[in-house]
């Protein structure tokens, strides 16, 4: 939707009164490789899309936030004194966690946030692992404390959103989401260290060569709870390594020479396949930024494979759909590298294919997954866009 389209949509449902609604777009991502290393201190690299949410807000005086949106029929408000999660909001719960993280980062200075009409507006598939939860949270706590006349930075506006889906929600993601869609920039993947918050910006210059995001178009059942489980997983591992490396503070801290060494300290087979799919994982992220900037396409495509089977094998989190599409992705010829992408159980994949090649990636992917899984794929051109700002 056009800028004046959003704005009209806004008058439409709160009214013209009052002061001037302002603009605002946070966009989804798609991470190339590090998966479930970001709340185990690794490093992870994601882009930032340009299919996302907008947000139109104004600002109210009677301490009532009123939150609606065009994707989706529930509406809800809360009073900024009393604001509590509430199964029946549904999507709302997103940006009332992020209020609450305001308003506590605010401390004495609360009184700022006085209220606001905010309509949201997003093409971001949903539940497709492309962070259209991370992409309302960052929208939110921009828009909101904008109109408050408290600009919160974007690094900040990422950790508190993170903070507003652990204690909020309940789900316990790391910083990537939430980082990627704060802080993406055009054209570039964000190589982050994620327990410093150490970040470089790296060209995604693919001469000859597409990102596509293919949608298994499965829904992700159950995935916070499985989520939460493989983050205990690894804490647990970590525990007993510390043990032998009491310096080590997270499994990004561990060289994979270190793990050799004490790999066999944790006994309990599923602990150590979990441990083992991060370390090897943190390593693979270093050498594929590496080869980017080598322009060693084929060795960047080959580390994403890898990185796919140590998901489906170690880590366990692809499930039927991400696998068919992975085995049927790496059978194309002209696909040179290929994964699932973000938390999986579902969701999305995204693969490197020849420029020449795209068209025939999507008709025999398309077939071949239709057959084996009765589902139809969706295809996207991935397009590296900036991160958060008004607009
Ligand atoms: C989800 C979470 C992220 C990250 C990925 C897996 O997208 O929100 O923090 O853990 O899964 O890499």
């Amino acid at each position: 939707m056009e800028k004046q389209a959003l704005l009209q949509e806004f008058h439409e449902r709160f009214g013209r009164e009052g002061a001037q609604a302002r603009v605002f777009f946070t966009p989804g991502r798609v991470n190339l490789i590090g998966e479930y290393t970001d709340f185990n201190g690794g490093h992870v690299f994601p882009a930032s899309l340009s299919v996302g949410t907008w947000a139109v807000a104004r600002p109210r005086r009677d301490g009532i936030y009123h939150f609606q949106s065009t994707n989706f029929d529930l509406t809800a408000q809360t009073e900024v004194s009393s604001i509590v999660y509430k199964k029946e909001d549904d999507w709302v719960n997103y940006p009332k966690g992020v209020l609450a993280e305001l308003l506590e980062l605010a401390g004495d200075e609360a009184a700022v946030y006085t209220g606001a009409d905010i309509l949201f507006h997003g093409n971001i598939p949903n539940g497709a692992g492309l962070s259209s939860s991370a992409s309302i949270e960052v929208l939110t706590g921009m828009a909101l404390s904008e109109l408050a006349g408290c600009p919160v930075d974007k690094i900040e506006l990422a950790k508190l959103s993170q903070r507003a889906e652990n204690k909020f929600v309940g789900v316990n993601c790391g910083i990537m989401d939430q980082f990627a869609v704060a802080m993406g920039k055009a054209q570039h993947a964000i190589m982050l260290k994620c327990d410093t918050l150490d970040y470089r910006y790296v060209p995604v210059e693919l001469d000859g060569y597409t990102i596509v995001i293919t949608n298994t178009n499965k829904r992700r059942g159950l995935a916070d709870s499985k989520y939460n489980e493989r983050r205990a997983e690894c804490e647990s591992g970590l525990a007993i390594l510390q043990q032998s490396m009491p310096g080590i503070e997270t499994l990004g801290d561990v060289t994979y020479e270190n793990w050799q060494m004490y790999k066999d300290t944790i006994t309990d087979e599923t602990v150590q396949k979990r441990v083992n799919h991060v370390i090897s994982e943190n390593t693979r992220v270093l050498k594929a930024t590496d080869a980017l900037k080598k322009q060693d396409i084929a060795l960047f495509g080959e580390l994403m494979k890898q990185s796919h089977e140590s998901l489906r094998d170690l880590f366990e989190v692809t499930g039927k759909e991400l696998d068919v599409l992975y085995e049927e992705a790496c059978k194309v010829d002209g696909c040179i590298g290929t994964r699932m992408t973000g938390a999986g159980f579902g969701g999305c994949n995204v693969s490197v294919v020849k420029n020449e090649a795209v068209a025939r990636f999507q008709e025999e992917v398309a077939k071949h997954y239709e057959e084996r899984t009765g589902l139809v794929p969706e295809f996207y051109l991935c397009d590296i866009s900036d991160g958060a700002k008004e607009i």
